[in-house]
């Protein structure tokens, strides 16, 4: 892949995934050449990071349609005023967050996302970064016999547990707050393979996640759990992830096939809102 970049600068933060991306102002508007150079760097680094940029809602919607139609999320509250970007909110007083286990967004979908773009509309003084790890790297550290093994899977993966009557069990309803519902909208149930192909890079990377997959195909969850746990152990492990620290008009553009993340729940008392918007991605084929 050519990774000259004249448009922008680019700057990796990990050995393996992330780079912050500079000299793009999303507000004044990208034209066509700067924009296929940060799409190559979110290629290449899985997911890119920006800073300062002051955008409206509708400048945030124009700026994700430029990477393709956008998924509207069944489950997470939208902005009012703007139907295609979800809100992922904690107020001061709540004390669960969204999205605290390492996951990669609707994977349950036959078409899984290609990406998010989360923007920082308020951020508490310390703490709320999110972690990303790259599911390239964590393939490419398995043994080959591993690799051969994982290649002839598939996993089964669905919206049901998470957001379905079965995830609200036990749970505070005070403190979900209307932030996550539509139970009867959980209704995803697919399969896909265990490592795929990535779309873009057309490189091999780990398909199972800790919130979404539910077993590999033909098996059953208890045969499927020692092995998905040692999975998410391994693909969760410091040396393939980046810690984006947030600060207002902070934007991260994730790859779903690529990457996953994890935000973090450290800044009890304080409030934190991001406006996230997904865009389509296509059925995902197996790595050769
Ligand atoms: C998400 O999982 O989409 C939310 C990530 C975050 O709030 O940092």
């Amino acid at each position: 892949m050519n990774n000259t970049y004249n448009k922008i600068k680019v700057t990796p933060v990990s050995r393996f995934v992330g780079a912050e991306v500079s000299g793009v102002d999303i507000a004044a508007g990208i034209d066509d050449e700067q924009f296929d150079e940060i799409r190559r760097a979110f290629v290449e680094h899985g997911v890119i990071f920006f800073r300062d940029q002051d955008i409206t809602p509708d400048q945030h919607v124009e700026f994700a349609q430029r990477w393709g139609a956008i998924n509207v999320n069944r489950f997470f509250q939208a902005v009012e005023t703007h139907p295609m970007i979800a809100e992922v909110r904690k107020e001061a007083h709540q004390k669960t967050n969204i999205g605290a286990r390492w996951h990669t967004d609707h994977s349950y979908d036959e078409f899984p996302a290609l990406g998010s773009l989360l923007y920082a509309r308020a951020v508490p003084s310390l703490g709320g970064d999110t972690l990303f790890s790259s599911m390239y790297a964590a393939y490419e550290a398995l043994s080959d016999g591993m690799k051969k093994f994982l290649r002839g899977l598939r996993a089964e993966h669905s919206s049901r547990h998470s957001f379905g009557d079965q995830a609200y069990v036990g749970v505070d309803m005070d403190d979900i707050g209307g932030r996550i519902g539509n139970i009867d909208g959980a209704t995803q149930e697919v399969v896909h393979p265990v490592v795929i192909r990535h779309p873009l890079s057309g490189r091999p990377a780990l398909y199972v996640n800790t919130e979404f997959t539910l077993k590999f195909e033909h098996w059953t969850e208890q045969e499927s759990k020692p092995l998905l746990d040692y999975l998410y152990q391994h693909a969760s492990q410091n040396e393939f992830t980046c810690r984006f620290k947030w600060q207002e008009g902070s934007m991260a553009i994730w790859d779903n096939r690529a990457t996953h993340h994890c935000a973090l729940n450290d800044y009890d008392g304080e409030f934190r809102l991001m406006h996230r918007i997904t865009v389509e991605g296509e059925a995902l084929s197996a790595a050769n």
